[in-house]
């Protein structure tokens, strides 16, 4: 695999189209056997779980499965912003439900305890989350997924839903910051 550019960066291979569809298969089959009691309804958050989401319920693959989709951002260039902007709230009603949030990566975990924050005011029975990546040495709050795909080190990754500034969600590996070689 190559190194690629996007704007003002150079990115390296980090995990392989392989790895991930392995990891996203036994992922769903754990949430299958944990969620067997349970009639959740899934919520997809806009835009960087977009990819993860439908791997995961198309594997997933029960009939009655039901998803929703939440827009937040708090991500500008390659850091948090710490602020929590709403683009498109919830259009279902979750009240007494079982919810499973699915995320593409946990970072500061700012987001985490806004979303179980709102969901509560919104009266939902539990909140869960799946996130296909988890960042610990960046999670500055208590909050952390029930599930995740892979742990990894606090670098900035993109490809497979996630960008940057909008470019490299349909990339199918995942790819990492180049670091930058100091030249004498
Ligand atoms: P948190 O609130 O800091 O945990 O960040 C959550 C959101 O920031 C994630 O759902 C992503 O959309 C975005 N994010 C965090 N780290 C990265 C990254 O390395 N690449 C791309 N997006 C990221
Ligand atoms: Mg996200």
């Amino acid at each position: 695999m190559k190194n690629i550019r996007l704007q003002d960066l150079e990115f390296e291979p980090f995990i392989s189209e392989e790895e991930i569809k392995q990891r996203v298969h036994a992922l769903a089959q754990e949430l299958k056997a944990a969620l067997a009691e349970e009639n959740p309804v899934f919520v997809c958050m806009l835009s960087g779980a977009f990819i993860f989401a439908a791997d995961l319920l198309r594997a997933y693959d029960k009939d009655n499965t039901e998803i929703s989709f939440l827009k937040w951002s708090s991500y500008q260039g390659t850091s948090s912003k710490g602020k929590m902007t709403e683009h498109l709230p919830l259009l279902i009603d979750v009240k007494g439900r079982t919810v499973v949030i699915i995320e593409d990566i946990v970072d500061s975990g700012r987001t985490l305890e806004a979303l179980h924050q709102h969901l509560k005011e919104k009266d939902v029975k539990k909140s869960l989350v799946v996130s296909l990546l988890y960042k610990p040495q960046a999670c500055i709050t208590n909050y952390r997924p029930d599930w995740f795909g892979f742990e990894i080190p606090s670098k900035f990754v993109l490809g497979y839903g996630m960008d940057y500034n909008e470019q490299g969600r349909l990339l199918k590996s995942i790819y990492t910051l180049k670091e930058k070689t100091s030249s004498c």
